[in-house]
């Protein structure tokens, strides 16, 4: 175990920062993914915060700067709770990878995303405590670890929108589970942004400014942007980038695995869909045959955004090997590109393309 309270069995893609994914069979036992096998996603070393020591400051284009305690955080406002998936920008990047090489970012396979319950202040009521001045367009957080990048060293930090900032779900969350937010996921202080990407979710919050324009912190003016196929680390011109932001709708096999022999009969298929912003993810379809035809698979429990599906459907397989391909629809339409290639781009973020895995059934 390379990190206190973390599942030894998880990938660990770097000790420091740290960096792991759970096996994906694990990932989809439980809806709410237990604290030890949720993925972590870090840029810097955990910073030690001292909790008596701990201000949140909330600034910028507000009309009562204010300075919180903990203990004023946790008394001053209504605890919340809130189930939310997080999902990295960068979930299913080794597909990408297998299209074109991508220097220097972490090869997320399919498990850089989890779902907790989450305990809290809504961002919202310490935002109208402190009164938002007119000006104010977007509320940038800042992290208490340091990012050490081109001879710099500053916080992780990253924005949202006002109007979504303003929704009573995004939380800036104490609890994880039932559990004090453990040091590898924000301790003591951390934004949980349902629909967004991961990245937004700035874990050991120590700043939040209201401001006109969004972050002008690395992770939003620079990474976390999408470009297209052509674009690359020497030719890029980061302003010109698609912010990233709600998370595109996805689906994602679990079982079987790649390569996995199973036994001739009846198959069950198993795996988890996710959607951005407030959609909820409606339907799951498989296809056996390149996408010629589909079947609909069943959708456990409710449509919650903010929270991953649940999905599973039984198929029959011939002998041999045969592709099963899933895409997912949400409650905007919105659906899953067919081909991965399209969707490279040079830091490998948001795919989400059909989701193929090669399944072997042994003769009987
Ligand atoms: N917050 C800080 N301060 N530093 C970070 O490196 N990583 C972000 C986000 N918040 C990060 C952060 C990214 S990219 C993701 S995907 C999520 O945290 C991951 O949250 P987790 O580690 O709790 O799974």
């Amino acid at each position: 175990m390379s990190v206190d309270g973390k599942h030894e069995g998880l990938l660990v893609w770097q000790e420091e920062p740290f960096n792991a994914e759970p096996p994906l069979d694990l990932l989809r036992e439980n809806f709410v993914t237990p604290t030890e096998l949720f993925f972590a996603r870090n840029h810097a070393p955990f910073p030690a915060v001292d909790p008596s020591q701990y201000r949140l400051s909330i600034g910028g284009l507000v009309e009562r700067a204010l300075s919180l305690s903990l203990e004023e955080i946790r008394e001053q406002f209504p605890r919340r709770t809130q189930l939310v998936t997080l999902q990295c920008a960068g979930n299913r990047r080794q597909e990408l990878m297998e299209v074109a090489p991508i220097p220097g970012e972490v090869s997320w396979g399919l498990a850089a995303v989890s779902n907790a319950e989450w305990a809290g202040v809504a961002l919202r009521d310490l935002l109208l405590a402190a009164g938002i001045a007119e000006e104010g367009r977007h509320v940038a957080f800042l992290g208490l670890d340091e990012v050490e990048k081109h001879g710099e060293r500053f916080g992780f930090g990253g924005s949202i929108p006002l109007r979504k900032a303003l929704e009573a779900e995004v939380l800036l969350a104490y609890e994880m589970n039932g559990a004090p937010l453990s040091p590898a996921h924000g301790y003591p202080l951390r934004a949980v942004v349902p629909g967004y990407i991961g990245a937004r979710s700035v874990k050991w919050l120590s700043e939040i400014t209201v401001q006109r324009k969004p972050s002008s912190n690395y992770y939003q003016a620079h990474a976390y942007k999408l470009f297209p196929p052509h674009v690359t680390q020497e030719t890029v011109d980061w302003e010109r980038g698609l912010m990233l932001g709600e998370l595109p709708v996805n689906a994602v096999i679990c079982h079987p695995r790649e390569g996995e022999p199973v036994p001739a009969g009846p198959v069950r298929v198993q795996g988890y869909a996710i959607t951005g912003g407030n959609r909820t993810v409606e339907r799951v379809d498989l296809s056996l045959d390149g996408g010629e035809t589909w079947q609909v698979a069943e959708l456990a429990g409710d449509a919650l955004p903010g929270a991953w599906r649940f999905w599973e459907a039984t198929v029959m397989l011939p002998a041999g090997e045969t592709q099963v391909l899933a895409r997912a629809w949400d409650s905007s339409a919105n659906t899953q590109p067919e081909q991965v290639a399209p969707l490279w781009n040079f830091k490998g973020y948001a795919n989400n393309a059909w989701h193929r895995v090669m399944v072997t059934v042994s003769p009987t």
